[in-house]
């Protein structure tokens, strides 16, 4: 690939000077969903599909930009002297806003860069294809630079380009998975302090198996925003009859003492989801150290019922994927993964009954969604790396 990946980019850009490649991958959440803006715990793992990039520096203050992805856009400019937001510049937001970021640190680039990305994550599928590319322009910019900036700082510089260039209030959880992956490994991240631990995924004799609902999800126009909004009325209400700085705080018997001082029935619901979640969490992660796949999966079905009916960010899309995938011999566990709205879900299935498994749910989703599923049986690979 790296190879490739040069080749293409002389191509394009020309020939000469000192040409580095660079890779940062995807991400999958395993459980912990919608609660890394609520102080809770997530489960996320990187993917061996991700971003790649290639690149040089230049004698001037000019930016250049191209996608092997995006070929008919052609090179994109850019200048590190006007790093504005402006949405009629496209993808090449997502590193613009990385420089920027770095900018607002007071880390300047003094130069210009050609850099040519190609990535092989399904574009809008929530398997966090903007992260991955702001994750994977940190650690070129790092490397081309000699920046002083652990990878955490990477992740740190990705979620605020996303929140404050981009617009998009996500939380930390892609961005740390992206910059600390670790191969098969996934990580048990604490958002309220960024404390984490690794865990070994032993899935013995399963697989991860994604299933791609095909339904694009945008992150910005979606009801992400408002589903944080939402969090943050609850937060204030409860605030008012207990002492506690997030919802992740909360346990569940907390949480039905609690719940009352919640003033809407919507928000009591996006919070009940919040601090269930994370409980959830916590005991997939120790029933998985225990060997309790089972457990494990059941955990994962009960996240999925609880992003359907209280947070309410399924649709029909992810609802018929994960019902068909429940329904199939072998499987262990199914839910829907990331934001939702469309994009992915995430199952674990038995390693014999895997083919099987996505024939009938594909021929399933085709029937009563119209269009066809895809499935991606997903190894979990390290973070970064300079190729
Ligand atoms: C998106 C966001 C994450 C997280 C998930 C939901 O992927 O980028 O920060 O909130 O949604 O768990």
């Amino acid at each position: 690939m790296k190879e490739k990946l040069i080749r293409e980019f002389k191509k394009v850009f020309g020939d000469g000077g000192e040409i580095k490649a660079y890779f940062a991958p995807g991400r999958v959440n395993l459980i912990g969903e919608h609660t890394d803006y609520n102080g809770g715990h997530v489960f996320p793992c990187a993917l061996t599909i991700g971003t790649y990039a290639v690149t040089r520096k230049r004698k001037d203050t000019k930016l250049r930009f191209y996608s092997v992805n995006f070929k008919h856009l052609g090179i994109l400019d850019g200048d590190i002297t006007k790093l504005e937001y402006n949405k009629k510049d496209g993808w090449p937001c997502y590193p613009k806003g990385i420089i920027w970021t770095l900018k607002n640190r007071g880390i300047d680039i003094s130069e210009g860069m050609d850099i040519l990305y190609y990535g092989n994550i399904p574009n809008g599928s929530g398997l966090s294809s903007s992260a991955s590319i702001e994750v994977l322009t940190g650690l070129l910019l790092r490397d081309m630079w000699k920046l002083d900036l652990t990878n955490q700082d990477l992740a740190l510089i990705g979620q605020y380009s996303e929140n404050h260039y981009n617009g998009v209030n996500c939380g930390i959880m892609d961005q740390f998975a992206i910059a600390m992956g670790k191969k098969n490994k996934a990580i048990f991240l604490d958002t309220a302090d960024l404390k984490y631990e690794y865990a070994d995924i032993d899935l013995k004799d399963s697989k991860i198996v994604i299933l791609n609902t095909n339904k694009r999800r945008g992150l910005g126009d979606s009801k992400y925003n408002e589903r944080r909004t939402e969090c943050e009325e609850a937060l204030l209400d409860l605030q008012k009859v207990v002492e506690i700085k997030t919802l992740g705080e909360l346990s569940e018997e907390q949480f039905e003492i609690y719940k009352k001082a919640i003033q809407s029935p919507i928000c009591r619901k996006r919070a009940k989801h919040a601090v269930y979640e994370n409980q959830r969490t916590i005991k997939a992660v120790k029933a998985l150290k225990e060997g309790n796949l089972e457990e494990f999966g059941q955990l994962m079905i009960a996240s999925h019922k609880s992003l359907q009916y209280d947070y309410e960010v399924t649709g029909k899309e992810l609802d018929t994927i994960v019902d068909a995938a429940l329904r199939q011999e072998g499987v262990i566990g199914a839910r829907m993964t990331g934001a939702g709205f469309g994009g992915c879900g995430v199952s674990i299935v038995k390693d014999d009954a895997v083919d099987r498994f996505v024939k009938n749910v594909g021929i399933e989703y085709k029937k009563k969604i119209g269009y066809r599923a895809d499935f991606y049986v997903v190894e979990i690979g390290d973070g970064p790396t300079i190729l």
